[in-house]
């Protein structure tokens, strides 16, 4: 089911690099499924500027209450960092129909800056069902790692390998660095990706030389967020169509997207 209403505030603060964090109480969204998004308002009850909400990853959900970390762009995300704790804000969610697999014995979840936000959830479910996997996190510098205090506070410390371009924080490379090794590790292996389109063509590119299925959560700029304005779509390459990420994704078979 799809609430569109209002929350309170409990959190949202800046983190590092360009990131904020916005926690809200949601009890309606507590099982709100991995990879699923919310689209915000972030404009007043008496402005519409801007007008449209804005698409965010639930990161995580805590009890009644939903995680969001957030990049500071643009107007959206500059008024939402305006936000105290204690206000109300509008959400519409959960959105997407369709979310990563769960019928793999092993997952590699690759996460670029804060397409990372993208992934944590499925994290969280993946663990919580005890199934086998390891998370990639890559980023430019030390200061983009804004997920790092939530990974180690929520106890996955061990199950993320974080990379650095300029080695300023774990390992020096890109995500891609050892992927390979990492797939040959596990039979029956999935790739669940979120990040930057050039970082998930590499990701693809590994996913193709190594034979493993590869499932993209991709993030379209959307107006709506449920499928009628159509301004999200990507090509689907096997229907020879398109597709709306917001209403058929946001999750993609990789090998069947143009992206
Ligand atoms: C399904 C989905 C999930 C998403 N999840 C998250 C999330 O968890 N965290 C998060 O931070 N973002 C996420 N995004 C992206 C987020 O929606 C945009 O960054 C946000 O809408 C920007 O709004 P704005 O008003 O600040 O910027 P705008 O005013 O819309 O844009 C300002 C300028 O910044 C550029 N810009 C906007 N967004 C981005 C971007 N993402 N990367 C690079 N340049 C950009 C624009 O091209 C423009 O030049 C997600 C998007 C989708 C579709
Ligand atoms: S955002 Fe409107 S159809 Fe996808």
């Amino acid at each position: 089911m799809i609430f569109d209403r209002k929350y309170t505030i409990l959190e949202n603060r800046y983190i590092s690099g360009i990131t904020w964090l916005l926690r809200v109480k949601a009890p309606q969204l507590k099982d709100a499924p991995a990879g699923s998004f919310a689209m915000i308002k972030s404009s007043c009850d008496h402005t519409y500027d801007p007008m449209m909400r804005r698409a965010f990853a639930i990161a995580d959900v805590q009890g009644d209450e939903i995680l969001l970390f957030y990049d500071v762009y643009g107007k959206g995300t500059a008024v939402l960092t305006e936000k105290k704790e204690g206000e109300q804000i509008n959400i519409l969610a959960p959105l997407g129909k369709n979310f990563f697999p769960e019928n793999y014995d092993h997952y590699i979840l690759v996460g670029g800056g804060i397409g990372f936000a993208g992934l944590s959830l499925f994290m969280r479910r993946l663990k919580e069902k005890g199934k086998s996997f390891r998370a990639v996190y890559g980023v430019r510098r030390k200061e983009q790692l804004s997920m790092l205090q939530w990974i180690k506070e929520n106890g996955f410390e061990e199950d993320v390998l974080v990379y650095t371009e300029d080695g300023s924080y774990g390992e020096k490379g890109l995500v891609t660095k050892d992927l390979k090794g990492l797939i040959n590790e596990n039979k029956n292996t999935a790739l669940a990706v979120c990040g930057p389109k050039g970082m998930m063509r590499a990701v693809m590119e590994v996913a193709r030389q190594t034979n493993t299925p590869a499932y993209l959560s991709l993030e379209s700029k959307m107006a709506c967020g449920f499928g009628i304005c159509i301004g999200c779509v990507v090509k689907d390459t096997e229907k020879d169509s398109y597709v709306r990420v917001c209403y058929e994704g946001p999750v993609f078979d990789g090998y069947k997207i143009q992206f």
